[in-house]
């Protein structure tokens, strides 16, 4: 693989990183190293969760409301000390294919980072379905999956404000060709196909109940909310500790960067479903959703 890298197609125009396109997949160049890595060598527990997601479709809201459901005897949502008001989600749920990328170069050895997390863990990725390690989603398996999907047109306007901000007006957006649908897609099918270890998940639903999707999510990490906690209020305390504004104002995103280098802020902007209105036309909208619809179509997903 090291020695593949190098031959794959280049895309240098949607910083903060580098993309080489793999399997038909626009990846940040710097995590190839760590993509063959967990293929390899990653050792999947029975019952890992891993929260999987296009860029800019919610990961960030994901990964807090994943850690405060998951948590929630440790670390009581209402409590001012929580580590989500005092740190970036990030920094409390680990990308996937981010230690091994960052631990390759250095000669780090990653694997030691994942033995030192608690069961169940939690970790995210961007990577498609398809380049997922066999081990982690081989049927025998009995890992789970959270995936959250976005309208397109709202990711891709997330994506292109993100991108600027990181970069010269030549920015292009945060992936290429039809990635984001296949994306979505892989984890779609999948969801259908083994709804008890694929979890499907969309944004704009969440916006609209976030509630109920937390109880969703809770049940399907092994962790149901209980009578007991609905009537003392915890699932609506979950959700106003992973808000927007909750997370915005809180301390550890009100200033520093991510391992990456990457401000804590700019991973909360607007956070709305249709904010793409303010910034393409509708011809652009209209010609986006022919092709959304036309790799979705008959897949039952619709947006
Ligand atoms: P906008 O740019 O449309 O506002 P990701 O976390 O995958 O990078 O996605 C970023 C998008 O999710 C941004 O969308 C951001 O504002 C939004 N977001 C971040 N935290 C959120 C939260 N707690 N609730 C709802 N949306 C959130």
């Amino acid at each position: 693989m090291a020695k593949l890298i190098p031959t794959l197609p280049l895309e240098t125009r949607c910083p903060p990183f580098p993309l080489r396109q793999l399997s038909g997949f626009w990846l940040p160049e710097m995590i190839l190293s760590g993509v063959a890595a967990v293929h390899t060598r990653f050792e999947p527990r029975p019952d890992d969760i891993f929260l999987a997601s296009f860029p800019k479709s919610g990961t960030t809201w994901l990964k807090a409301l994943a850690f405060a459901t998951l948590n929630r005897a440790e670390h009581p949502p209402s409590d001012p000390g929580h580590p989500l008001r005092l740190r970036n989600p990030h920094d409390c749920v680990s990308f996937f294919e981010l230690p091994s990328a960052l631990s390759e170069s250095t000669g780090g050895a990653w694997e030691d980072v994942f033995e030192a997390l608690p069961s169940p863990r939690v970790l995210t990725t961007h990577l498609p379905y398809s380049l997922l390690p066999e081990r982690v989603v081989a049927d025998s398996c009995s890992c789970r999956v959270v995936y959250v999907c976005r309208d397109p047109k709202d990711a891709l306007v997330s994506g292109w404000l993100f991108t600027k901000k990181h970069t010269a007006a030549t920015a292009k957006g945060a992936g290429g060709d039809d990635d984001d649908w296949l994306h979505v897609l892989g984890y779609w099918e999948e969801s259908r196909r083994r709804p008890d270890k694929v979890l499907f998940l969309q944004y704009e639903e969440m916006l609209r109940d976030p509630a109920t999707n937390v109880k969703r999510l809770a049940e399907f990490m092994g962790c149901p909310i209980t009578v007991e906690e609905e009537t003392a209020g915890t699932v609506d305390t979950v959700v106003e500790l992973c808000s927007l504004d909750s997370l915005k104002r809180s301390k550890g995103n009100r200033s520093g960067t991510t391992n990456l280098g990457i401000e804590n802020a700019s991973f909360f902007r607007k956070g709305v479903a249709g904010n793409w209105r303010n910034h393409l036309t509708p011809e652009m909208a209209a010609r986006l959703d022919e092709i959304v619809d036309g790799v979705l179509q008959g897949s039952g997903l619709t947006f």
